[in-house]
């Protein structure tokens, strides 16, 4: 029996993998417009760093994660997410001690065990910024500009940006008390997973899809901020205001992951179907402490490239693949010249092509013709008994004769010229 994909898992087959390329290139450019570097990280990592980064309580550290334990010593896990590996790249390499903002971006696959559907997989994609070093409000905008600036840039449209302040440890404990004894009234209307949030993060039950809704006169965390946190908030909204950023203040969201506090953000489009949220971040004021024993307040997000790939699909399009030149070759000696001519093509950064199927000479005519290439170099046996080659260029029919001896200085010559034209 053939052997198939894992289930969740896609690949990413040319012509596709073109648009993947120019969406990678955009957010390559928007980066550099904005100062951040790139940062790779490994694949996998301890357990332990997920466990205690994204939360021992969350869904993707209880049910997601493809762990597997090494000799029957160490656990380690498939990166679920960019943010942990980053910040321990960030605490463990003493990367705090350059002046700081730390402006970093990765684009990585992830692995969550999750239901695949539209724009759900096990293997997914994430481009994600990560700023550490900084408390600034101003941040938090600017990394929310870095997506708006990659949706501009993409033709992405009606995106929507939601934001929140999840609060700090400070404020939040008082908070849980008023929303834990307001949701114990209502225990029997809740799913069996917001049972279990109840518990150990009652936040979370207001973002559920099928209880978050009954919940309308829930308190919110947002009317329950410190002076801190709240000074915090009204300062990036002024900050997006300054840079004209529309948003709407969205007081459920909560995120899936334990680090956030503060900001807490998602850009969410109704175009994709029931997995709309695009992109989603937050500050994680105490997670480098958590996972390295450094203090430093970091912020960022994580975008999926698969679902901004399909809310894409009719503005990000990949130029179609060319070739300058096409060599048709018959024959043992004119495939040899072939192999000679298509090596200095390509040294001198001409696009080369030529026959490897033995086709008949209007056969390779047709196949040249489907790859699009401008110019198509004749030479059978004929040609190369006769010591003329036959230039031919494709739109216009239009050809010349070039000597068999010398052709590839010949072909660059005409080529050159023809670009003159
Ligand atoms: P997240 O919300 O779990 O956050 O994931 C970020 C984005 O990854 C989502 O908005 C979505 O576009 C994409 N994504 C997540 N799961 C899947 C999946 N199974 N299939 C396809 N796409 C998916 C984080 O991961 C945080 N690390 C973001 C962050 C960075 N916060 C601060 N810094």
């Amino acid at each position: 029996m053939a052997i198939t994909a894992p289930r969740g898992t896609r690949d990413i087959l040319p012509g596709e993998s073109a648009r993947w390329i120019r969406l990678e290139d955009i957010m390559r450019e928007v980066c550099a417009l904005f100062g951040y570097e790139e940062i790779r990280t490994p694949i996998f990592e301890k357990t332990e760093l997920f466990v205690r980064g994204v939360g021992d309580g969350t869904d993707i550290v209880q049910k997601e994660m493809y762990t597997f334990v090494h000799r029957d010593k160490e656990s380690f896990a498939l990166k679920p997410e960019g943010t942990a590996g980053v910040v321990r790249a960030f605490t463990e390499n003493k990367l705090y001690a350059a002046p700081q903002p730390t402006k970093l971006y990765y684009i990585t696959p992830c692995f969550r065990a999750e239901r695949p559907q539209k724009g759900r997989y096990r293997q997914f994609h994430q481009f994600g910024i990560e700023v550490l070093g900084s408390k600034s409000a101003a941040v938090d905008a600017e990394v929310m500009a870095v997506a708006v600036n990659i949706f501009e840039r993409t033709g992405a449209q009606n995106i929507e940006l939601n934001i929140n302040s999840v609060g700090c440890p400070k404020c939040r404990g008082a908070y849980h008390e008023k929303l834990k004894a307001y949701l114990k009234e209502k225990l029997d209307i809740l799913c069996e997973d917001c049972l279990n949030r109840y518990e150990k993060n009652p936040m979370r039950v207001l973002d559920c899809k099928e209880d978050g809704d009954k919940l309308t006169d829930a308190p919110f965390m947002i009317d329950y901020l410190c002076e801190e946190c709240g000074d915090h908030f009204d300062e990036l909204k002024r900050h997006l205001a300054a840079m004209d950023i529309a948003y709407i203040v969205n007081p459920r969201i909560v995120r899936g992951l334990d680090y956030y506090e503060k900001t807490a953000f998602e850009f969410v489009s109704k175009e994709i179907g029931a997995q709309g949220t695009v992109c989603g971040g937050g500050r994680y004021d105490g997670l480098s402490d958590l996972i390295g024993d450094i203090a430093s307040p970091g912020i960022g997000f994580g975008l999926g490239l698969e679902r901004l790939l399909l809310l894409t699909e009719a503005t990000l399009t990949a130029p179609q693949r060319t070739f300058d030149v096409y060599v048709a070759c018959i024959g043992r000696k004119a495939g040899e010249a072939a192999s000679r001519i298509v090596k200095h093509l390509r040294d001198n950064d001409v696009s080369a092509e030529r026959d490897y199927m033995e086709r008949s000479l209007k056969a390779q005519m047709k196949y040249a013709d489907k790859l699009g290439v401008r110019y198509v170099l004749l030479l059978g046996e004929a040609e190369l008994e006769s010591g003329r080659a036959i230039f031919k260029e494709m739109q216009s029919g239009r050809q010349v004769e070039l000597p068999v001896a010398g052709i590839e200085e010949a072909l660059i010559k005409a080529l050159n010229e023809e670009e003159t034209k």
